[in-house]
């Protein structure tokens, strides 16, 4: 970051001295302001909940222009990396800050896809879930327990355990979450196979079992792999700031990731997706189309509690450009499953429609998000609604553990602790109990 030839100049209207702030730029986006020294020179603290106007670190992973509806990953934009890349380019690029060349690419991929197997031991703590559990609640326990499994690269003093953690993550996960949903159907667990791709592993791990041969169907593969870079890191949204704040204290890094988890399960973040299927089922079992404009009205009533789920964005004010993409990866993979007149896509379409056009919707920016078409994705191929979140988990988890990378070779990095304004009792004294 550079510092900037401006200064903000904070006045206040009681006469107190004014201060001068050192303001930074980042190579593209707003300036921010310096208040690192606030407290130090007027015993004041901003306030500002809900971070609407606070950069809470510097990085350069991913920008996202809320405006332009624009995302890119190191620089690339996701429409460009949508079509020309596959997820463990993506998961390269992030991590590295540059996409890999070809030997780049064939070393990385095995070195993901030969770290993909878990410790035999996990089987067994996975086995002390009950089997209707939620699979975020146990893929929270699994990611913390890994800490326990792989306790030989929790160092993270060392980026070699650094390095070892990350590439374990990253490979791990899809087998934790296939096992999470084997577990809930009472299947036996798949192992992973050197031969396949990442994301045609985890459609293996998924869906085959030792009665028969199983063939990852191509387009089914692409789609999902979408759906993985699509969701690889979004700055600094909820999970990966839960995920910062965590590893700030110097734990370890999946210790770390496991709180992203648990943060990412609420329906306002990553639990979208599993939302606003149920959303598009409830309103096809109450008369499906022809309840559309009923159910609109629900949404716009501020008093009925309803959201329209997978609409609207804390920082995109136009389309999210994911939430394109994930139409039209929705369209191939409905047509290439013979399902194109699946009747909660209508729904769906029908609802972006009127809300495009409805003023309360224009008038508060809120347009589709990755969410909206994602789930009707997840359930052509099969997944069942209750795994929506824990996918999303697997995907974000490289952005995650290189976000967590970035605040450690920080050298402004300190423990993150934020302040309040305090509103509660003044000091007072404790009345003996038969006086209360
Ligand atoms: N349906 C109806 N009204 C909405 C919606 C919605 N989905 N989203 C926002 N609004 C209204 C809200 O009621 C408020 O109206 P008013 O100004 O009259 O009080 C206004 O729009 C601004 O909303 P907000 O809640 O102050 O905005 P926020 O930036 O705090 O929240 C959000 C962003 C994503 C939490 C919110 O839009 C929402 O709850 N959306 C539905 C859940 C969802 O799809 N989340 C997935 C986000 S994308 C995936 C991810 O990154 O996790």
């Amino acid at each position: 970051m550079k510092l900037s030839d401006k200064k903000a100049t904070l006045s206040f209207s009681d006469g107190s001295p004014s201060i001068d702030l050192p303001v930074y730029q980042g190579t593209v986006g707003p300036d921010v302001i310096d208040i690192r020294k606030l407290y130090g020179q007027t015993g004041m603290f901003t306030y500002d909940p809900g971070f609407l106007s606070t950069a809470a670190c510097a990085s350069g992973i991913t920008y996202i222009d809320g405006d332009k509806g624009e995302l890119l990953y190191r620089g690339y934009p996701i429409e460009q990396l949508a079509v020309k890349c596959d997820f463990l380019d993506i998961c390269y690029l992030i991590l590295n800050g540059e996409l890999p060349n070809t030997k780049e690419k064939t070393d990385f991929d095995g070195l993901v896809v030969h770290h993909m197997m878990v410790h035999e031991q996990m089987q067994f703590f996975l086995r002390g879930f009950r089997r209707d559990a939620h699979p975020m609640a146990v893929l929270t326990g699994l990611v913390g327990a890994m800490s326990a499994f792989y306790h030989d690269s929790t160092d993270i003093t060392n980026p070699q355990h650094r390095h070892i953690s990350a590439i374990r993550l990253i490979s791990k996960m899809p087998t934790l979450v296939a096992m999470a949903y084997k577990y809930s159907q009472g299947q036996p667990f798949i192992y992973p196979r050197n031969d396949l791709s990442y994301t045609g592993n985890f459609l293996r791990m998924m869906f085959a079992t030792p009665c028969e041969e199983y063939k990852v169907n191509p387009v089914v593969e692409r789609a999902l792999d979408r759906i993985f870079i699509l969701h690889a890191d979004h700055e600094q949204n909820a999970s990966t700031s839960t995920v910062r704040l965590c590893g700030s204290s110097g734990t370890n890094p999946f210790a770390a990731i496991a709180a992203g988890v648990g943060c990412l399960w609420g329906p306002a973040h990553g639990g979208a997706n599993e939302a606003c299927l149920q959303m598009l089922e409830e309103i096809q079992a109450s008369g499906g189309l022809a309840k559309v404009g009923e159910f609109m009205e629900k949404v716009k009533d501020k008093n009925s509690g309803v959201r329209l789920m997978g609409f609207g964005h804390r920082v995109y004010k136009n389309y999210d450009p994911r939430a394109k993409l994930m139409q039209e990866t929705c369209k191939e993979v409905l047509q290439s499953l013979g399902l194109e007149n699946d009747p909660l896509f209508k729904l769906a379409m029908e609802l972006e429609r009127i809300a495009l056009e409805d003023p309360y919707f224009v008038e508060r920016k809120l347009y589709p998000n990755v969410d909206f078409y994602s789930g009707i994705v997840q359930r052509a191929i099969g997944i069942p609604t209750s795994l929506f979140t824990a996918i999303f988990a697997l995907a974000r988890t490289v952005g995650w553990i290189a976000q967590w990378g970035e605040m450690l070779s920080d050298p402004e990095y300190k423990i993150g602790r934020p302040r309040q304004l305090f509103t509660g009792a003044v000091p007072r004294d404790v009345a003996d109990i038969s006086k209360r």
